[in-house]
Parts: C-alpha cells; structure tokens; sequence
C-alpha cells in the first residue's frame, strides 16, 4: 500500500487545544470500563450506572440523577420537562444551548430564546431581571433561565456564586425555573475552591459532562429533584436517549470521579501559563476574565487576518486551536496536554503573532 497522502501532508497534531473533548480513555479507564458490573439501564438495574447517578447528585446536593449520553440531551430534557411550548428561556448569547445545540428547544420543545448580549458570557442579575416579561396575553412567559458554568464560548469566565444566586432567586420569584449547564462546573470548582454543591444548591436542573475535563468517552449526569428525574427519564426514553448495559460506559464516569477531578487544576494552570505566555503578544485582544479556567479565548482582529487562518498557523507548528467566527480564537487544555506541551502552545501561538503583526507592518 502506498503512503496515505494525508499524512504527508497534514503535520501531525502534537498538541491538541482545540477542545476538551480530544481526550482519550486511559488505560485505567479502559481497565474499569471492562470490568464493569451491567445490567439493564432502561429498566435502571445496571448497578454501575444507578453508583454514578447516586454519587453525582451527591456531589452536586441533589435528590436524583439520570445519566445521558451528552450534554446536549441534559440541556434538552431540563428545558422541555421545565417549559411548554410557547415558553421563552433565557441564556446569554454565546450559549451553547443558543449556539449549537440545532435549536433543539424550538425544533423540540417549542420554545423561544432570548439571548442576553454578553460579552464574556456573564450576564448581571439587574440585565436577567430586565429581560423578564411581564405577564401579558401577547407575550411568551418568561419559564426558564439557564446559567453555563464555566462559559464556553466565551473563554472559560467563572460565574460569580452571588450573581448565581441572585438570578436562581429572581428566577424563583417569578415563577421560573433555574438550570445550570456544568458541562465544566467542576473547572468552576477547582478555579475558586467554591464546591459543586454551592454552585449547585437551589437550582431546578443541574448537570455535569463526563467527557470533557474528565475525561470519558461519553455521558453526561442531569440532576435535580426527584420529580424532575422522574419527568427527566420520560423525556430521555422519548429521545431514545435509554440505554442497556449503561455500566461499560458509566463505569467511566466512576473512575473519573476518583482519578480525574484533581486534573482540572491542572489544566486552569496551563491555560494561565499559555495566556501568561501570550498577553502581551501583538495584535491579540482578551476579555477581562481571560484565563480563568480551562478555556482561553482572544481575538485576532488586531492582526488583520482571519481565525482560520490563524489557527492554520499554528497547526502548520503542530498546536490545533479553535476559530470560531471570524476573528476569535479558543484554546482549552485537558489532561492530555502536559506542561511542556502548554509551554510549547504558548510560544507557538505568540510567534504567529509575531509573524502576522510584522507580515502586516511590512
Ligand atoms: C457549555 C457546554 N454545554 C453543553 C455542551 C454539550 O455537551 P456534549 O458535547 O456532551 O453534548 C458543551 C459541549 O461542548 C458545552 O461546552
């Protein structure tokens, strides 16, 4: 067989930013996942499965859980159990359930979004209480509002746990529903030292994903009440979102719990080494909450060229990094990126800086 022509021409990916997703089981895990205990998720007897539910509403203080395959599903389900069609949700604008989710809640649920302009992708209590609606024959009722903690899109900012707080309970005194999506809550937890049932506590819907920062194949858990998971499991089957032997997978979950979680402080320090690295390198731009967590985003507008081009910069020094739009780029690190290869990210990304700024001088 000849040489496969992509590979002589794509340099090979040494160090992937491009999201916490790209991690890989370890042998550990891979070790877990086939010694599992299963049994029938659909009619809850897989043992391992029903252990991750229990342990991740424990750590998140709530009555019950429902393991999903995806974080998407969790957003999904927690909107259409909390809303009726016709309802309106409030997210801020660079939301993953606004921005990529297929407009789920409106194809699914019938349901409109209001998108609060954010530019980190932190809104204020006053902003969340003024996007209220009034109850008005014409209007749709304001039923749901949805906190994504840490921000994704908008570079891994930390949500304040007052503002949380204050916005779960104007939500509760109009009679909205609260929701935090903790696709990276526990990047929260270890960015503060504030804990996931803090952050968590009050809220209607909660939930955290397995595969990013932690590092699973797949999953995620939705907590909350035990109504609500009850509501919660009709809508996952609706989806066919219901599985069978859920234990090979969640046994994942498991041993990410016990082995992982000490990783996402880990990698909160390599972001802020990178954007040490980076800050002051020409032509980039940064939110004033830049380098919080996992995540790090910055703008190339300053450079004149586009993201794409910038991120193909970078990958042609074997760094993969994420445009999204036109000028904005994200970099996220897990555990499969170590130090060196943070150092390395980090001077990769500022000599594209350098190159682009004196290409546009000269
Ligand atoms: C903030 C946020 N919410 C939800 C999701 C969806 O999670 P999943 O990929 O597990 O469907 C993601 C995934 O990137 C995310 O970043």
């Amino acid at each position: 067989m000849g040489p496969n022509p992509s590979r002589e021409t794509s340099p090979p990916v040494t160090i992937d930013l491009y999201s916490d997703t790209q991690t890989r089981p370890t042998p550990g895990m891979r070790a877990a996942m086939a010694e599992a205990e299963v049994g029938d998720e659909q009619s809850d007897s897989d043992p391992t499965t029903r252990a991750l539910c229990e342990r991740v509403a424990a750590l998140l203080g709530q009555e019950a859980g429902v393991f999903m395959p995806s974080g998407t599903m969790c957003n999904l389900v927690s909107i259409l159990v909390q809303t009726r069609p016709g309802d309106e949700i409030v997210v801020d604008d660079q939301s993953h359930i606004y921005n990529t989710e297929a407009a789920g809640s409106a194809a699914i649920g019938g349901v409109s979004v209001r998108a609060l302009p954010t530019p980190a992708g932190i809104f204020s209590p006053e902003a969340f209480a003024a996007a209220i609606r009034p109850p008005a024959r014409t209007a749709p009722r304001s039923a749901l509002v949805s906190i994504e903690q840490t921000t994704s899109f908008s570079g891994g900012s930390v949500w304040d746990l007052a503002d949380m707080r204050a916005i779960r309970d104007i939500a509760h005194a109009h009679g909205m529903k609260a929701h935090v999506d903790g696709a990276r809550l526990l990047n929260a937890v270890a960015a503060t030292g504030i804990s996931a049932k803090a952050y968590a506590e009050g809220f209607d819907s909660v939930w955290l994903d397995l595969s990013k920062g932690l590092g699973c194949p797949v999953g995620a858990v939705l907590c909350g009440s035990g109504d609500f998971v009850v509501e919660a499991w009709r809508w996952k089957y609706r989806l066919g979102g219901a599985m069978r032997q859920s234990g090979v997978i969640a046994a994942a979950g498991l041993y990410a719990l016990d082995h992982h979680v000490g990783q996402l402080g880990t990698d909160n320090a390599h972001i802020r080494l990178i954007h040490a690295a980076i800050a002051d390198a020409p032509g980039l731009r940064f939110d004033p909450t830049a380098g919080q967590s996992n995540i790090l985003c910055f703008s190339v507008d300053g450079l004149g060229v586009r993201a794409a081009d910038f991120a193909a910069a970078c990958l042609a020094q074997g760094v993969r990094v994420r445009a999204i739009g036109t000028h904005q780029i994200r970099a996220t690190t897990h555990l499969d990126v170590d130090r060196a290869g943070a150092v390395r990210a980090g001077a990769v990304i500022r000599a594209a800086a350098h190159a682009f700024a004196a290409r546009a001088a000269g």
